[in-house]
This record gives C-alpha cells, sequence and structure tokens, in this order.
C-alpha cells in the first residue's frame, strides 16, 4: 500500500465499483501545460458493474464503442482481445459540467478491469486512467483522473513531501502530492451549459501562445503555489483571494461565460470565494461559503438556475463495492 492508498484487488466477474467526480480549486487549464493545480474528489458519484455476457453492451447499448470514446478508448486500453462483457454505469455526477464525470467513468472502467484481471495497484490505475481519457479526449492533464482515483486533496505539480505517484504523458510528467483537506464544506453550482473539455483546452492553448502567454502562465502558478499552501495550512481568507484571482486568470483565457458570471454575481453575498471550476465555457462554479450561509448560497444558486450541490472531499477514491451482486 501506498501512503494509505490501498490497491484495487483481484475479483472474478461480476464486479462492482464507485468513484467520486473532482472539483478543481486552483489551477485547472494551466496544469495542462505543466503548473500546479489543487483538486479534490467530491462525494457524488459514478457506479460501474461489469458482468460476463454474451455479447459487448454499455447500458444496454450495442453500439457503445462507436458512440461513447470514454468506453472505447477503456476496452482498447484495458479489456483488449478479453471476452464480452455488460457494463452499467450510473452517475450523480451531471455530464459535461467540469465535475469529474468522464474521469468517474474512465477511473471505474480500469479499477474494475484491473480487479478481474488480478488487481492494480494505484499508481498503475492513476497511470491507466490517464492514458484512457487521453485517449478518448486528445488532449489534456492527468489532475482530473488521478484525483478520481485518488480521494481526498491533491496537489498536482505542486505541494510539499514525496509524491504519491508520477503519472507521465506524450509531453510532461505530473507528479501528485496529498494535501490535508481543512474540513470545510464547498458548494459546487452547474450553469447547465454544456461544453467540450477538448475544445476549451486547445483554445486556451493558442491563448497561451500570445506574447503575454508566459507570463500568465506564470501568475497562474503563482495563485495555485500559495493556494495548496493556504488550503493546508486552513488559511481561509487567502484561500477566498485567490479564489477570485484565479477566476480572473480564467476570464482573461477567455474560458469564462455570462452565464458563470451571473452565477457569481448571484453568489457573492453568501460566498467568501469562488471561481468556474473545470474547463469551463459553460460547465460550473466553486464557491467556499460564507461560513454558517451554505443554506441561503445553495437558495440563491437554485433561483439563478443553477443546479447547485454541497460538497464534501471523498477520502478513498475509486473503490470496490462489495458484494457485486449478480443481477
Ligand atoms: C478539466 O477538468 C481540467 C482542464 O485543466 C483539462 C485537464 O486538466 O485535462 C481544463
Amino acid at each position: 500500500m501506498i501512503d494509505g492508498v490501498p490497491p484495487i484487488p483481484a475479483r472474478e466477474l461480476p464486479v462492482a465499483v464507485r468513484a467520486p467526480g473532482k472539483c478543481i480549486v486552483f489551477g485547472e487549464h494551466a496544469v495542462v501545460h505543466g503548473a500546479p493545480e489543487l483538486v479534490f474528489a467530491i462525494d457524488l458519484h459514478t457506479q460501474v458493474i461489469v458482468r460476463a455476457s454474451s455479447e459487448l453492451r454499455l447500458n444496454a447499448d450495442r453500439e457503445a464503442t462507436s458512440r461513447n470514446p470514454y468506453f472505447r478508448s477503456a476496452l482498447e486500453l484495458s479489456w483488449k482481445d478479453r471476452p464480452p462483457i455488460d457494463v452499467r454505469a450510473v452517475s450523480r455526477i451531471p455530464r459535461s459540467a467540469g465535475l469529474g464525470s468522464s474521469a468517474a467513468l474512465v477511473a471505474s472502467l480500469a479499477a474494475a478491469f484491473g480487479a478481474a484481471t488480478g488487481g492494480i495497484d494505484r499508481p498503475t490505475l492513476a497511470q491507466r486512467s490517464f492514458e484512457i481519457e487521453r485517449g478518448a479526449q486528445g488532449v489534456g492533464s492527468a489532475g482530473d483522473t488521478t484525483a478520481v482515483v485518488g480521494g481526498g486533496f491533491l496537489a498536482v505539480n505542486g505541494g510539499a513531501g514525496t509524491p504519491l505517484w508520477t503519472v507521465s504523458g506524450p509531453d510532461r510528467t505530473w507528479d501528485v502530492r496529498r494535501v490535508p483537506d481543512p474540513g470545510w464544506v464547498w458548494v459546487v453550482a452547474h450553469s447547465g451549459i454544456p461544453r467540450s473539455t477538448g475544445d476549451a483546452v486547445r483554445a486556451v492553448a493558442r491563448r497561451l501562445e500570445a506574447p503575454d502567454g508566459p507570463e500568465l502562465l506564470h501568475e497562474f502558478s503563482r495563485v495555485a503555489a500559495e493556494g495548496i499552501r493556504a488550503v493546508g495550512a486552513g488559511d481561509r481568507r487567502t484561500v477566498a483571494e485567490l479564489l477570485g484571482r484565479n477566476h480572473e486568470l480564467l476570464r482573461e483565457v477567455g474560458v469564462s461565460h455570462p452565464r458563470l458570471e451571473e452565477l457569481l454575481k448571484a453568489a457573492a453575498p453568501a460566498a467568501e470565494g469562488a471561481k468556474l471550476t473545470g474547463a469551463g465555457a459553460g460547465g460550473s462554479i466553486v464557491v467556499l461559503p460564507v461560513p454558517g450561509k451554505e443554506t441561503e448560497l445553495v437558495r440563491r444558486l437554485a433561483r439563478a438556475g443553477a443546479l447547485p450541490f454541497v460538497v464534501r472531499p471523498d477520502p478513498t477514491g475509486v473503490e470496490l463495492v462489495e458484494p457485486a451482486h449478480p443481477d
């Protein structure tokens, strides 16, 4: 076991798995270019059950490999030349919302396939989940999949101490370190506007090629590095300020959206700090509520037309659900 992160043990089919979503507190987009990121696994989950079957299906769909690139990529990278399976997936994580629904599906499949093929340790699972997601998306960092695999608060390319693991991509690596959970309640709210992570990542990459790109990336890194320190130290006031600064930077690189700006405005009287979270261009915001005003905050966001969730960190990450019922 690595630093309290247990492996996924070997199991015969049927195998049931659940995986949390994720919320990026600091550093999305910049992490794709090697800057630090702070992310935590949230207590909204995807559950997947994999059974032996006479034909390959995902949620009763026999054409799922052509319709779902994440499913296709998972099969190619970790269930190649194996017998057909029936996969059921249900999720409380809103899709295309910046809250890790793809990473949760990918990590669930990788964990279930790993369990069914002799077990898998977490660093290997983190690497494989990243490769599956990257295979489906074509771009992106290891941040989302690592959060879902590791659970709790994680610093990617930042923080102090020995890395839990390192994930390697085609053009860079990401070190992952644990950050202590300050024990706060967070609120995330989905705008209802779907977006494509790949498109947003490519647009930001183009924006960072402008003459002020290196300066912007430097500021993203400074904010995330300070944010990681402040969260680890339980320093709410600094975290709140840095959330605002990180949002300004994300706006500057073009991934805010008028609806996100409206939601941030609606949240403001009950928020200590807030920003968009995930790829942006739609998707969700994350808010650190004024203590005692959590309910008011949720009401404000719902009244503004968002889908709000009060979330806490999921400390475990992807795990087997036992026993897996055969039907
Ligand atoms: C998306 O959840 C986070 C991004 O930084 C992309 C990535 O890290 O893969 C925008």
